[in-house]
């Protein structure tokens, strides 16, 4: 959760570069936000309640500084206040510091620090920080206090910190991401929670490790590993991304410009060297034990790859959300199998499930977006899904490339690989005709229609199980409408009570031997009175509203997602939410 931007080099205007790296971060955490840059002996901070997309640099009025910190927060302790807000500074705002992530310990340090003084104004986890290494100050350097204060934090986060009477930013990571763009002058650097914030100023990266420091000075910028005990050399490493991927264009939101973009994901993410994918389902066939993990959407979608997996592949493959996988460790050797699946690659939870099952020698599968995240650094084999910076909180483009990447797999086990490879690209060829704006305009018929209803249910059955879980989470996300979703089986056990007059329920179909069944629970609806959607490659008799598919056979879950993420846009946009900064949410969970 959270953004991090710090300037530091030559340019005199770095309360103004923190601002817009800022506000390209601001998908990250959005409830407040704050800068403090450094001016001849004092720094300035400002802090304040809101989107730091509202923030006019010229209202703010900042002086001359070359060096700055800034944060957009996504509240863990304490409420959204402006005391607060970060940057977070002890009396005399000798230590000013920004922090993403969690201080477990926060508590038993701050009552040490409490006896020997200090007094406190916030209510975060964040000031102890700040406070901490004031107290090292007082017998250690500002280099030597980082560094201890963080040999005693628990937990995972990412600083930055500057002290007043020091020409010095320090970074430093554990299990929260932090990246150093390295600027075109001398001395200069962008630190950032992700690239896309100082992509404008430069592509030269280095990506720092957990337990990592950067001191970053005028003298000679250096960096230290906490668990070595010394100084170490960091490889600077030029990407790839372009700018425009990062930017809306002519969309008026993230999520509707992702959408679209599944024209061409689905062909990039199927796009893979066939050596990799072999290799990955030769790993499954010989594990004894393989685990999908995965948190939120990935979530669904390592849920739908165990139905894939049995049907395609005839194998049985567990599936658990990242934070309840320590429930399985009795069972992890070092023949198990982990395939993490993750947008961000640095969701806390997924990263904690990884690093138990590395302890029982598991060998690890991540099928990542951000291919140099911490997830994909700590796996063994990666499979990159390629579908380019996805911003919008809602996952979209990377759910489907990520299902994509999973029937492939699964036809891979089954020898097939050629096989998956063809039908893909068949779906991906018909994901291109489906997507224009006369099914946009279909579908916002519908969303019209159903805006105003306070709750709405999704059922499937088989693979269209999941894929009703991830529709109620889309629809939940952005438009904030009561959804859930069901096995279409279980209704009749307990949620077909909720069903009145007109309650909106869309039914995914698939044209395979589910069909008749997943009808005859549409029919046990309509009975009830509920208003049935059906997203289904045939027009059935019982659909009070079709949005048509194409007919993919073992890729619907793909085909199916589509629309509903397209619905869920539209009642945000109608019931003026903003779709890509949706309330309470953050773009990448790094807290437990
Ligand atoms: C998706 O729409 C959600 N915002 C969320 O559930 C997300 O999928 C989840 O937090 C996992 O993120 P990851 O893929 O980056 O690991
Ligand atoms: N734990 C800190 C807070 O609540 C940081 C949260 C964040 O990552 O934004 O302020």
């Amino acid at each position: 959760m959270c953004g991090i931007f710090a300037y530091y080099g030559p340019k005199k205007n770095a309360p103004k570069l923190v601002i817009e790296g800022l506000k390209k971060l601001e998908y990250r955490g959005y409830d407040s936000w704050g800068i403090a840059y450094k001016i001849p002996n004092d720094i300035i901070i400002h802090k304040k309640i809101g989107k730091i997309s509202d923030v006019k640099i010229k209202d703010l009025n900042p002086a001359q500084s070359n060096i700055s910190i800034g944060h957009s927060r996504w509240a863990t302790h304490g409420g959204v206040t402006q005391k607060n807000a970060h940057p977070h500074f002890t009396e005399n705002k000798e230590i000013v510091l920004v922090h993403n992530g969690i201080l477990e310990n926060y508590l038993t340090i701050k009552k040490d620090l409490i006896k020997k003084g200090h007094k406190f104004i916030s209510e975060t986890d964040t000031e102890v920080i700040a406070h901490l290494i004031e107290e090292y100050c007082k017998k250690h350097s500002f280099e030597d206090s980082v560094k201890l204060a963080i040999k005693e934090m628990e937990g995972r986060y990412a600083i930055v910190v500057m002290k007043k009477d020091e020409n010095e930013i320090i970074a430093a990571r554990k299990g929260s991401p932090l990246i150093i763009g390295v600027g075109e002058n001398k001395n200069e650097y962008f630190i950032a929670s992700d690239i896309p914030a100082f992509l404008a100023y430069t592509n030269k990266v280095i990506y720092l490790d957990d337990n990592q420091l950067a001191f970053i000075n005028n003298k000679k910028t250096s960096f230290f590993d906490i668990e070595e005990n010394a100084h170490i050399q960091k490889r600077k490493v030029q990407i790839d991304w372009d700018i425009e991927s990062a930017e809306k264009g002519q969309f008026p939101h993230f999520m509707i410009k992702e959408i679209t973009e599944q024209k061409d994901t689905l062909s990039r993410a199927i796009n893979q060297d066939p050596k990799i994918i072999e290799r990955v389902a030769n790993e499954i066939k010989k594990a004894y034990g393989t685990y999908l993990v995965g948190c939120g959407t990935a979530g669904k979608v390592c849920m739908v790859g165990e139905y894939l997996f049995a049907k395609i592949a005839k194998k049985h493959i567990n599936f658990k959300f990242g934070s309840e996988f320590r429930s399985q460790k009795n069972f992890l050797t070092n023949k198990s199998l982990m395939i993490a699946v993750s947008q961000s690659g640095e969701t806390a939870d997924t990263l904690e499930a990884i690093e138990i099952a590395k302890q029982k020698g598991v060998k690890i599968v991540a099928i990542v977006n951000a291919e140099n995240s911490s997830i994909a650094r700590m796996a063994d084999i990666v499979i990159p899904i390629k579908a380019g910076i996805e911003k919008a909180v809602a996952s979209t483009k990377a759910t489907t490339s990520q299902l994509a990447i999973l029937t492939l797999l699964a036809y891979a086990c089954n020898g097939g690989i050629n096989e998956g490879k063809q039908l893909l690209i068949s779906t991906a060829s018909q994901i291109n005709d489906m997507l224009n704006p006369r099914y946009e305009q279909h579908i916002m018929k519908l969303a019209k229609k159903i805006k105003d209803v306070e709750s709405m249910y999704i059922i499937g059955r088989n693979a269209n199980y999941p894929i009703a879980l991830e529709a109620a989470i889309k629809l939940q996300e952005v438009s904030y409408i009561h959804a859930e979703g069901f096995a279409g089986g279980e209704l009749k056990h307990g949620p077909i009570a909720l069903i009145s007059k007109n309650t909106p329920v869309i039914v995914l179909v698939e044209n395979n031997e589910y069909r008749n069944e997943i009808l005859s629970n549409a029919i046990e609806v309509k009975a009830r009175g509920g208003y049935i959607i059906g997203v289904s490659p045939i027009k059935e008799e019982v659909f009070d509203f079709w949005i048509k598919v194409p007919d993919t056979g073992d890729s619907y879950p793909i085909v199916n997602i589509i629309p509903v993420q397209i619905l869920a846009y539209q009642l945000a946009v109608l019931r003026k939410n903003n779709p890509d900064m949706p309330r309470n949410l953050a773009k990448s969970v790094t807290v437990k």
